[in-house]
């Protein structure tokens, strides 16, 4: 059974993290707005879109230090169903926009692990002929077998080790979303109940 270890990272580390990487992506959009426009071209509309459940919190964060003019457009997609610690393969459960033609999109997520989650949204979102897709974790688990899928994120927040978190929107089957700090699990190997 897993329960709560200890505490990885702070909720005041990670309200300031969220808040720099918010910073940092309106500055690069601003600029890339700039940039089309001197070359004559007119910088689509910027549009945000989190992966549901988990990027739940990160992103309420993240756009309230953005102060960018932005739509959010949320998917849900799921690849860790009920009490799996390890990716079973990503599902679309459905809300994927298919109208961002011409678009400045940002994918956020609250983890990188297998890849697989956001490699199929980012070729699903790339294949509409987006202006820009960027990708953003809050954190970015680290294999050192690599990913199933080997996908680049232009924004992490933290580099961690590979093992299971819960809190700050991540989950075990279902539950401790709505933990403030970024915990490690302890498993003392028997089932769950
Ligand atoms: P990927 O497709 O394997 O990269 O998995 C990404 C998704 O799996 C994330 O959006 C999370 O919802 C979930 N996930 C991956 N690692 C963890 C973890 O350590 N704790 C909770 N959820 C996780
Ligand atoms: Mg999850």
């Amino acid at each position: 059974m897993l329960t709560i270890r200890g505490v990885l990272l702070e909720r005041q580390a990670i309200a300031q993290r969220v808040e720099a990487l918010g910073r940092q992506i309106a500055a690069d959009l601003q600029a890339e707005g700039d940039r089309l426009q001197a070359r004559g071209q007119t910088p689509g509309p910027i549009v945000m879109v989190p992966v549901l459940t988990g990027a739940l919190v990160f992103t309420a964060d993240l756009i309230r230090a953005m102060g960018v003019k932005m739509s959010i457009r949320p998917v849900t997609l799921s690849s860790y169903p009920g009490k799996s610690t390890t990716s079973q393969g990503v599902t679309v459960q459905g809300g994927v926009p298919t109208d961002l033609a011409g678009a400045r999109v940002v994918i956020v997520d609250d983890i990188l692990d297998s890849g697989r989650t956001l490699g199929l949204l980012r070729r699903l979102i790339s294949a509409q002929n987006p202006q820009s897709v960027r990708l953003a974790v809050l954190l970015d688990k680290q294999k050192a077998a690599g990913r199933d899928e080997d996908v680049s994120v232009e924004y992490a927040g933290f580099v961690i080790a590979d093992e299971f978190v819960v809190g700050y929107g991540l989950d075990f089957d279902g539950y401790y979303r709505n933990l403030p700090d970024i915990c490690t699990m302890h498993d003392d190997g028997r089932p769950e109940a």
